[in-house]
């Protein structure tokens, strides 16, 4: 049972590192290793001190990586970096990424992508929409590719931009106006009320060509069958966090949902439509190998318990472009 404790002290932002004492040291090759591209989290900013501290690390790891942090407004306020995360219009802010990461010569070869919690869905929006250089290897940590069913809580002490956005969303996540002017109302996907959201919700609607699937309208390939899906991809490593009391349901790091009839009983992904059916070419990437499903210990973007985050770079970061490596 997923009981969601709305008191808790939460942060969703990337923790500050607790201290990584032993690195294990590296066989250094030849050719640098494949850059890397950041698309942080709600509420987080792409050089906070967090993200800032991971990518040191993950530079101690891989020596001579490249990494590029997404920054949405490019160039703003660390308010308005902050404020992004909570207003405006998805499709916007992924096309935003796709020109920034178009703009940055050395990502031209082709870059592994790593996304914190909705940082993961722009992501996706980038493999799946975005005409650029090659995205890899895609790691999401906590990212709700299937939608949250509640709001995601404001932290202790809340900030007034999550508790004015929290009152907006309430007063209705299905209105065009939050449709369009609120991030997580664009991947909130209650399945109580799936014809509304079919309705009236584009940006994850399109992205898993849910709508496009059920109705089977539109042209093949489009933005609503979801683009190119993940079949340009070379592994997609979705991770779960087990003790994640933050996104409803947690599962939906794995693409999994609540029943429409049971909201204590999650359908995982294997008797999802979108995976029977491969609406996206999530099936084809799996039964290549190429759908990886991790998990960290902890809670929300806890990346230090049990070295959670660094554990992943060794293991999915750093190869280098031309040679498949997980
Ligand atoms: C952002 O800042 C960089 C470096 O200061 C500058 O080169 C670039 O032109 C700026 N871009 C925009 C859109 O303001
Ligand atoms: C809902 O699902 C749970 C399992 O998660 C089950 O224990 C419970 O009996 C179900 N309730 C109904 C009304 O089917």
């Amino acid at each position: 049972m997923f009981i969601q404790l709305a008191l808790l002290c939460l942060t969703w932002t990337i923790s500050a590192r607790p201290l990584f004492t032993d690195v294990p040291q590296l066989v250094l090759s030849k050719s640098a290793p494949r850059p890397l591209v950041i698309w942080h989290g709600l509420g987080d900013t792409a050089l906070s001190e967090g993200i800032s501290s991971f990518i040191e690390d993950i530079k101690t790891a891989h020596p001579g990586i490249f990494i590029y942090s997404v920054q949405i407004p490019l160039n703003g306020t660390l308010d308005e970096e902050r404020k992004a995360g909570f207003y405006g219009k998805a499709e916007e802010q992924a096309k935003e990424g796709c020109d920034q990461i178009n703009s940055v010569k050395e990502l031209s070869d082709g870059f592994d992508g790593m996304g914190f919690s909705q940082g993961g869905l722009f992501l996706r929006s980038y493999a799946q929409y975005c005409d650029g250089p090659p995205l890899r290897n895609l790691i999401t940590f906590g990212t709700p590719h299937y939608g949250i069913s509640s709001l995601i809580p404001c932290p202790t002490p809340p900030s007034l931009t999550c508790l004015l956005a929290a009152r907006a969303a309430r007063a209705g996540i299905y209105t065009s106006w939050a449709q369009s002017h609120l991030v997580q109302a664009q991947y909130y996907r209650d399945p109580a009320r799936l014809e509304e959201f079919l309705d009236t919700n584009s940006y994850l609607r399109d992205l898993n060509a849910e709508g496009y699937r059920l109705a089977s309208e539109g042209e093949p390939g489009g933005i609503q069958d979801g683009g190119k899906g993940l079949r340009g991809i070379e592994n997609l490593v979705a991770v779960l966090f087990d003790a994640d009391r933050t996104v409803s349901p947690a599962q939906s790091a794995h693409f999994a949902t609540y029943s429409p009839e049971n909201k204590t009983l999650i359908i995982p992904l294997e008797q999802q439509r979108l995976y029977t059916e491969d609406w996206i070419g999530l099936r084809a990437l799996d039964e290549r190998g190429g759908f990886v499903r991790e998990h960290c210990p902890g809670e929300h973007m806890d990346l230090g318990t049990g070295d959670c985050g660094m554990r992943m770079v060794e293991k999915y970061v750093g190869g280098q472009n031309g040679l498949a490596s997980v």
